[in-house]
């Protein structure tokens, strides 16, 4: 086996009304070095990625070793070297990059010669939903279907003409506390209206109307009004970039990241301008990933 390198970048799911269906790619990466080892190694070089003692117990081995079983095949003993710019448990889908990274991982080292459709599918299996993986698999703004019962499908949009900003607090906030407050069912009538300002932002980013699809993503009635109590800052951060000229901030992902939409061309004044407004963040300005998941061959 040669030796190689997998990367996977980071993703926002959401972006308001598309819960659990939208997830957009942004360039921070998980990188894993790959090369073939007498024994299981996993050096980990960034402290952004959860300690672990013992490969076996490694998210990123697991899903590796599950892949391969499903397929039949042994997986080869590696040493992996490990990098993350993908900060953990604050909706940038970090899980759905190791869980990417993890077929991937298997994919390679076995030669399942896996399509990216069938990459998509036991993704969204392990993860539950495709948002996340579909846009760190296919890079772009992905928009998806699934339930348990179909395959995914799958459309992305891969020019999106705005500067994005996403507001990290220090704090993480784990997806299943972000789901324990969602409601189990909805009305009739509530599932009408969030599925209409969804239709209309979808529509509106189509046609590059970015003021009506930031317009439409703070409409959000799926997830936003029931999680915001969850975000810390969440009204003052939305006022403060509504006040610079953003389109539109929402939760990344099951939060507590933030990310912000602003004309192009407006990012990097309005991202010292919220810094200085919201010292104890770590907010950057971001671009979109328009490539997904990459393995390069040494
Ligand atoms: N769509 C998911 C959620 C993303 O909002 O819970 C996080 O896994």
């Amino acid at each position: 086996m040669n030796n190689f390198t997998i990367s996977v970048p980071a993703s926002s799911a959401n972006i308001g009304p598309g819960f659990d269906s939208l997830g957009l790619a942004l360039d921070l990466y998980l990188t894993l070095t790959v090369s073939e080892n007498d024994a299981w190694k996993i050096y980990q070089q960034s402290l952004l990625l959860p300690a672990c003692n013992n490969y076996t117990d490694h998210f990123i081995y697991q899903i590796a070793q599950h892949t391969a079983t499903q397929y039949g095949k042994e997986l080869p003993t590696c040493c992996l070297t490990i990098d993350s710019s993908i900060p953990l448990a604050r909706g940038l889908g970090s899980s759905a990059s190791a869980i990417i990274a993890g077929i991937e991982l298997a994919n390679q080292c076995c030669q399942l010669h896996l399509s990216k459709e069938e990459k998509l599918q036991l993704a969204t299996e392990q993860e539950g939903h495709p948002d996340n993986v579909g846009a760190a698999l296919f890079g772009g703004l992905v928009i998806t279907n699934y339930n348990e019962d179909t395959s995914v499908d799958i459309y992305r949009i891969d020019q999106l003409n705005i500067d994005m900003i996403i507001f990290i607090p220090q704090d993480e906030l784990k997806t299943e506390a972000a789901r324990n407050v969602l409601p189990d069912t909805y009305s009739r009538a509530h599932a009408a209206q969030a599925s209409s300002i969804g239709n209309v932002f979808i529509a509106a980013l189509m046609n590059e109307d970015y003021p009506m699809a930031g317009k439409m993503m703070e409409k959000d009635i799926f997830h936003e009004p029931y999680r915001a109590e969850l975000i810390p800052n969440y009204a003052p951060i939305k006022q403060k970039a509504n006040e610079l000229g953003a389109y539109g901030t929402v939760i990344s992902g099951a939060g507590p990241t933030m990310i912000s939409f602003f004309p192009k061309g407006t990012g990097t004044q309005n991202k010292q301008k919220l810094q200085a407004a919201f010292p104890s963040y770590n907010i950057q300005q971001r671009k979109m990933d328009s490539t997904g998941l990459r393995v390069e061959k040494k």
